[in-house]
């Protein structure tokens, strides 16, 4: 049984996220919470092996139904050995990205079916669903503008594909209204938070 609360953060490329996901682990550590804080994929020992295969710029032969299922592989893993027992526990735990990337990046990015990708994270996580999710929500094309230099095979694709990845995540967050919280990233770090604690303050009181 789930007891715990389970917050993922999700957005597309050089959107910030990963810089709000450690303000978020802070913040709710801060305030006294047991955290436990990880990244998808990769997370475990496996799964961060998996990780450099999927991000690894020398792969470029890699078929798209073979990159599906090595997220879906990272993300059992991630779910059996860590986030399932941490809930349990009672543990907050917040995991940067989850299977809302796999449906925006597979599915919307590279023309697998959406439909698909949801049922078949069921099976793979035992239908586990996040508490909340933000979407770090700012224009692919000035996201994109905000990566590094040595960016991985994920990063190096085309405008096209991250427009179409960005696409699905509205898809995604106008399907989930909820769950899903859209934050507009094109403002300061620090303005963009506060938006943030706004729904962690909701949730964890
Ligand atoms: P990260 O750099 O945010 O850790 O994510 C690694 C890359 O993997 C990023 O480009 C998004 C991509 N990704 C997918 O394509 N599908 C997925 O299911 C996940 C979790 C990430």
């Amino acid at each position: 049984m789930k007891k715990g609360l389970f917050i993922t953060v999700e957005g597309t490329d050089g959107s910030g996220k990963t810089t709000q996901f450690r303000l978020i682990r802070d913040y709710i550590r801060e305030k006294g919470f047991d955290i436990v804080a990880v990244r998808d994929p990769g997370g475990t020992e496996i799964g961060e092996k998996i990780r450099g295969i999927i991000l690894d710029p020398e792969n470029t032969e890699m078929e798209r139904r073979t990159e599906l299922l090595l997220y879906t592989a990272s993300r059992a893993q991630l779910v059996a050995q860590l986030i399932r027992p941490a809930l349990e526990e009672g543990k907050v735990v917040v995991c940067d990205r989850f299977v809302d990337s796999n449906v925006a990046y597979q599915g919307y990015g590279r023309g697998l079916s959406p439909e698909f990708i949801f049922e078949l994270n069921k099976a793979v996580t035992d239908s586990l669903c996040p508490d909340l999710t933000f979407f770090f929500d700012i224009d692919p094309k000035i996201a994109i503008t905000r990566l590094q230099n040595s960016a991985d095979r994920l990063e190096n694709e085309s405008i096209d594909f991250h427009k179409r990845v960005y696409d699905g995540y509205c898809k995604i967050a106008s399907d989930f209204p909820g769950r899903v919280k859209r934050i507009d990233c094109t403002r300061s770090i620090e303005e963009v938070f506060e938006d943030v604690k706004v729904y962690l303050d909701e949730i964890i009181g």
